[in-house]
């Protein structure tokens, strides 16, 4: 058993942090500024998008998107049932109405199909998720808004590097949202960015980010001289600051290296955890980028513990795991507001009864990576039975 416990979705950062985040500390300027304008040009680069609004969350950008894409109350955005309440938190914060959709069981994406049974004359956007890392089926969503003249709004909170038929995760919807939160691939401890096609919802997206005012913070105070604003609408505060923005300049720099190694470890649980009563992630699509976000494995009806039990025996092994997520539509408050039951949406529910995700970061080690999939052989196995990867290979082969 491991002597530490592996936290679950341990963030890396390096010296380069550490030295900005002392150099913002020690500029006078904290807030708002260069820096997160800085941020948020070399993120748009990276992502090969045009316009980039760097905010204080995820849920921030998710919920400004729907703002600054008209949404409001009497419209309808279809999301996934399988995500973080975050997304369709977002829909009902904008006085919208959320329809969930059902699921792919192999890639736990939606399922444009069930998407298409789900428009209403009241659809104004679909809304799906590139859930774990894995780029969605953008052609067939797209197709589908562009018959109904939809807009396509992602939640990319985990897919910052996914690349789909060579476009990158920025240019896949007409809005794109990121998160930074400490266990994404890029982390400003809290943060993220609304990537946006088109200048005037950027726009918009800036002037509610910052209380519905004219000017932010950096344009009044700055050594430019002090500028007044105009309130033009009631906002809210949702700008990233430059202490953020220290963390996501190098975070950004090292994403490419840190996916190669998440991609050598999410190797090494495919091969260590093949053969037990565990459905792994399915490879990624023809023409498509994982971002490698979260390893999430399925229990089979062959195993000797349910999810919930699973996850208490890799505790005791000090290995800390996630769910990735419950079914949303059944959430107390989507049952209350949207009159969802069990049964509506089968292949997220059977998904979100099964699921768990094991630790992956590229803080993580080789040797972390086999203490987990020791642990799980155990736990799943028996004491007898389990085996590290290495002595398994030759049982495979006679198999
Ligand atoms: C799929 C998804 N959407 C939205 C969010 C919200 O992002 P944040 O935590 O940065 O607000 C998260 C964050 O965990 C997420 O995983």
């Amino acid at each position: 058993m491991r002597r530490s416990y592996l936290v679950f979705g341990r963030p890396g950062f390096g010296p380069e942090e550490r030295a900005e985040v002392l150099d913002t500390i020690d500029s006078g300027w904290v807030g708002t500024g260069p820096k997160t304008h800085r941020f948020e040009r070399e993120f748009a680069a990276y992502l090969g998008a045009r316009h980039c609004v760097a905010l204080n969350s995820g849920t921030a950008a998710l919920h400004l998107a729907v703002l600054a894409a008209g949404i409001g109350p009497g419209d309808e955005v279809i999301v996934p049932a399988m995500t973080f309440c975050a997304t369709a938190n977002a829909v009902v914060h904008a006085g919208a109405r959320p329809v969930f959709a059902d699921v792919d069981p192999d890639t736990m994406n939606i399922d444009c199909a069930d998407v298409r049974r789900r428009l209403t004359r009241r659809t104004k956007a679909l809304l799906p998720v590139h859930l774990h890392g894995r780029p969605c089926d953008m052609d067939g969503l797209r197709a589908l808004a562009d018959e109904r003249g939809l807009l396509v709004i992602a939640d990319a909170a985990h897919a910052i590097e996914a690349v789909s038929k060579g476009q990158r995760a920025g240019r896949l919807a007409d809005l794109t949202c990121f998160s930074f939160y400490v266990t994404k691939n890029l982390t400003t401890v809290e943060g993220g960015m609304l990537a946006a096609s088109r200048r005037d919802w950027a726009d918009r997206a800036k002037i509610l980010a910052s209380h519905g005012m004219s000017e932010d913070a950096w344009a009044r105070f700055s050594d430019r001289g002090y500028k007044h604003y105009a309130v033009v609408q009631p906002g809210f505060k949702y700008r990233m600051t430059d202490l953020q923005a220290s963390f996501g300049l190098h975070q950004l720099r090292r994403l490419e290296a840190n996916l190669r190694l998440r991609e050598r470890l999410w190797g090494l649980y495919d091969r260590g955890l093949a053969g037990l009563p565990l459905r792994l992630p399915t490879p990624p699509q023809p023409g498509a980028r994982h971002a490698r976000h979260i390893y999430a494995v399925r229990l089979t009806p062959e195993a000797r513990l349910s999810r919930d039990e699973l996850m208490a025996a890799l505790h005791r092994q000090r290995i800390g795991t996630g769910v990735h997520y419950t079914a949303l539509h059944l959430q107390p408050y989507y049952r209350r507001a949207c009159g969802c039951k069990p049964g509506d949406l089968p292949q997220a529910e059977a998904i979100g009864e099964t699921t768990l995700s094991l630790p992956l970061s590229a803080a993580l080690s080789e040797r972390d990576v086999r203490d987990v999939i020791r642990a799980v052989r155990l736990c799943l196995l028996g004491p007898q039975r389990q085996q590290g990867p290495r002595r398994l290979r030759p049982r495979r082969r006679r198999a």
